[in-house]
């Protein structure tokens, strides 16, 4: 059987270094070990929290231009925007169709979404929100992956798609593989500005397609403890240090904790940690310019793109239905 590995980014904001750091480049290094690596911008699932068609779509632009000038090569993989592919809602209503509510109902998600409600249990929450795992189930099933590399926050979402995928392979016939999760290790969380995860919701992003001048006040924003300089310093638990590392090597890093232990000035550590950090960026930022002026050139290749995927995701559906019995009259 191939080895297929897949993941979906929701495409809410604008992509940062966190993203780039935690998901994008160990997704694209990890396909080295694959068959088949499936990267798809899932717009259905962005439309759960973000109601504004703009920012949606405009996003859907910008995380399809980080994952391009990263350094995802087109013809080796499957690059798709998730709302090319309809198939995929109607998988994901077949799948409604055997997952149980209760399982739906200890979602993670979910129930950090309701923890605020009082007398309402429900209130604010919709259907797109409750049933949220069946539409990443079918993300995956559709395609039969076998590898799928998320956080340690989705780790739930693939046992739910493991559930799924079991109760219809029992209810009908063997039908789907189980996926595993290929899970990013939470010591690898990386940093904000601030040392909390770096999230647009915390406010403390650094964003991956800065010019040089907004990274270094990004970095110059990054809070460090009132040593003076000249004092050792402690690097096990600076956010700068934890920066550092992403973007160094072992010899690097070394003569980094020597620098700290000797006592280097915070904007002189700042100033170590931009050079590293703009240069890894430089070409991401030049390739990110060049493709972002070619205003066909996305939509050309998202149509590529799905014409690649939905004959695949066609010929699965095509039986699927057979096997629930929307089928020809015989
Ligand atoms: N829910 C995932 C997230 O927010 C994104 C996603 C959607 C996904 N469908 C997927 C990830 C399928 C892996 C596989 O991060």
């Amino acid at each position: 059987m191939k080895k297929r590995i897949l993941t979906g980014i929701t495409t809410t904001g604008t992509p940062h270094i966190g993203n780039y750091l935690g998901a994008i480049k160990p997704a694209l290094k990890e396909a080295e070990n694959y068959d088949e690596s499936f990267y798809f911008l899932a717009d259905y699932h962005a439309i759960i929290k973000n109601s504004n068609g703009h920012e949606v779509s405009e996003s859907v632009k910008n995380v399809a231009l980080a994952w391009l000038a990263s350094g995802l090569d087109v013809d080796k993989s499957f690059f798709y925007r998730q709302s090319d592919i309809p198939e995929i809602i109607e998988l994901s209503w077949i799948l409604n169709c055997v997952t149980a509510k209760g399982l739906m109902n200890r979602s993670h998600a979910y129930k950090a979404a309701t923890s605020n409600n009082k007398a309402d249990e429900d209130k604010g929450i919709t259907m797109g929100l409750f049933s949220y795992p069946v539409l990443m189930a079918a993300d995956i099933l559709m395609f039969n992956a076998t590898h799928i590399p998320v956080g340690a926050d989705q780790i739930q979402h693939l046992e739910m798609t493991r559930d799924i995928a079991a109760r219809f392979n029992h209810i009908y016939k063997k039908t789907f593989e189980l996926p595993e999760a290929i899970i990013q290790s939470k010591k690898d969380t990386v940093p904000g500005i601030d040392g909390q995860k770096m999230s647009k919701s915390y406010g403390n992003i650094i964003p991956l397609l800065s010019t040089e001048n907004q990274l270094k006040k990004a970095i110059a924003k990054i809070v460090t403890n009132s040593l003076e300089p000249g004092v050792p310093k402690d690097s096990s638990n600076c956010t700068l240090f934890k920066l550092y590392k992403y973007f160094a090597n072992n010899e690097m890093i070394e003569e980094f904790e020597n620098h700290y232990k000797e006592g280097i000035s915070w904007g002189d550590a700042k100033n170590k940690l931009f050079d590293v950090v703009n240069n890894e960026m430089m070409p991401v930022r030049e390739k990110y310019k060049s493709l972002e002026n070619d205003k066909n050139l996305l939509n050309d290749l998202l149509k590529e793109g799905s014409k690649k995927v939905r004959p695949i995701a066609q010929e699965m559906l095509s039986s699927i239905r057979d096997i629930v019995g929307i089928k020809k009259i015989s």
